[in-house]
């Protein structure tokens, strides 16, 4: 489809859609777009700013859309809030914070176009793990960026940390954790400005203190707190040793259901695990994190048999700790609560029992002996007698250790749900 766009004017385009122009100047969140293909993802809006006439070609995919309005979607606080940015002394660090949809990836793409064409260096940490751009979902990744951007899901991650679940209030600590390692492992002599985009979990008590606390772990400039009215202003007003810039939500924001911010996970996932193959890796080679498996020993002969009386039948796997004991039961049977109890009695220990597969489609994050993150893959199987773990991974190089998340997928990528079959402390 053919549309002229006036000087002056917006035109707002919903994916999936996929939008040349020419014979016309036209900017995306502060990037001077050249002549070529701009690809929307479905659930993604871009706003192509017209500064001279234009004529663009869109090709509307399912459910796409697309709509015309006069001026820029650019709130002026944006504007006020680079100048503001722009006179601070370099390299300096702003932190972005805002409700779910609040237009907190936009700020933080506007703010890397704009202090790029002012030849500044930046690079970005994605800390948003559910509606992560860098890296893949349930990561926290970093990169440099060197060229302008309309969407920094094409930005590769040059360094990530892996936290495996897409819910921060589940993983405060994880986050905190991935956050302060990446920041201080950023030259600063390299860079003019590091942008730390953030989750949207902002309201209420427990979520202003854990942002805060990020805040009090990252030592940021400048912290930006996007917001519709003041729902930024309980957590700014508690930073009085940092800089801070209130600035508008968008009026254009194109809010996501759940659904698209899982299909948007997905087409993450997806990338992540593309040309992916089963990699198999010796227990006793790799180490295995954020599990309870391997921290304890195999019970003793007597406690074994004592167990296999109880259950009729060997377990396929089992470990003893400190306080619990782990066991792996058979495919198809299932250890009852009487069971359960009886063991308890016998050992003085809690059990905790999962089943053989269970750990099937569990989301992984692996890495390199030096820790570097290599990449993401899905747990294809546990085998216990040969203990070897097999991986469905695109990451080649030897494996030396397999962090374990909670999130389960298929081997399409797509979200199962939340799993926390091997999980070291489940609350
Ligand atoms: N100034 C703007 N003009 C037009 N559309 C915008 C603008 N700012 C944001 N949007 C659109 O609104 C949607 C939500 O914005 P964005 O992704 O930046 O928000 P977010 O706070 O990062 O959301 P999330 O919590 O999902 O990460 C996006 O599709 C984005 O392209
Ligand atoms: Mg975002």
């Amino acid at each position: 489809m053919r549309r002229e766009v006036k000087r002056g004017r917006t035109l707002l385009v919903d994916g999936p859609a996929s939008v040349d122009h020419f014979d016309g100047t036209v900017e995306v969140l502060g990037a001077r777009v050249e002549e070529g293909k701009v690809v929307i993802r479905e659930g993604k809006r871009v706003p192509f700013m017209v500064r001279k006439r234009t004529i663009f070609n869109i090709a509307l995919g399912e459910g796409a859309s697309f709509e015309e309005v006069k001026g820029s979607t650019i709130p002026p606080s944006w504007e006020d809030a680079i100048k503001e940015i722009k006179v601070c002394k370099r390299p300096l660090t702003v932190m972005v914070m805002g409700e779910v949809d609040s237009g907190k990836t936009s700020f933080c793409t506007y703010l890397l176009n704009r202090t790029l064409r002012m030849k500044w260096k930046p690079a970005i940490i994605d800390a948003d793990l559910g509606q992560s751009d860098i890296g893949p979902p349930g990561t926290i990744g970093f990169s440099p960026i060197t060229k302008p951007i309309i969407d920094l899901f094409e930005i590769e991650a040059e360094r990530a940390y892996f936290v495996g679940l897409m819910n921060p209030s589940q993983a405060m600590h994880w986050v905190i954790e991935g956050l302060v390692r990446l920041n201080s492992s950023v030259e600063r002599a390299d860079l003019d400005l590091l942008v730390i985009n953030t989750d949207g979990w902002v309201s209420g008590e427990e979520a202003a203190s854990y942002k805060v606390g990020l805040t009090e772990k990252v030592l940021p400039d400048v912290v930006v707190g996007m917001q519709e009215a003041d729902e930024l202003t309980a957590i700014l007003s508690t930073l009085k040793e940092t800089k801070t810039l209130a600035v508008a939500s968008p009026s254009a924001i194109k809010k996501r259901s759940r659904g698209k911010r899982k299909i948007l996970r997905e087409l993450g996932y997806k990338k992540y695990l593309r040309k992916a193959k089963v990699q198999s890796s010796p227990l006793n080679w790799v180490r295995v994190e954020r599990v309870l498996m391997g921290t304890g020993n195999i019970p003793q002969a007597e406690r074994m048999e004592r167990i296999r009386e109880i259950l009729g039948s060997a377990p396929v796997y089992c470990e003893e700790m400190p306080t619990t004991i782990f066991i792996v039961s058979r495919r198809g049977s299932w250890v009852d609560e009487e069971q359960m109890r009886r063991i308890e009695e016998a050992s003085g220990k809690w059990v905790r029992v999962i089943r053989d597969g269970e750990e099937e489609g569990l989301l992984v994050g692996l890495h390199d002996e030096t820790g570097a993150f290599l990449g993401i893959g899905i747990i294809d199987g546990i085998d216990y007698r040969r203990r070897a773990i097999k991986v469905f991974t695109p990451v080649t190089k030897k494996l030396s250790t397999i962090r374990v998340g909670q999130i389960k997928l298929d081997k399409n990528g797509r979200e199962i749900g939340l799993s926390q079959a091997l999980t070291e402390s489940p609350s």
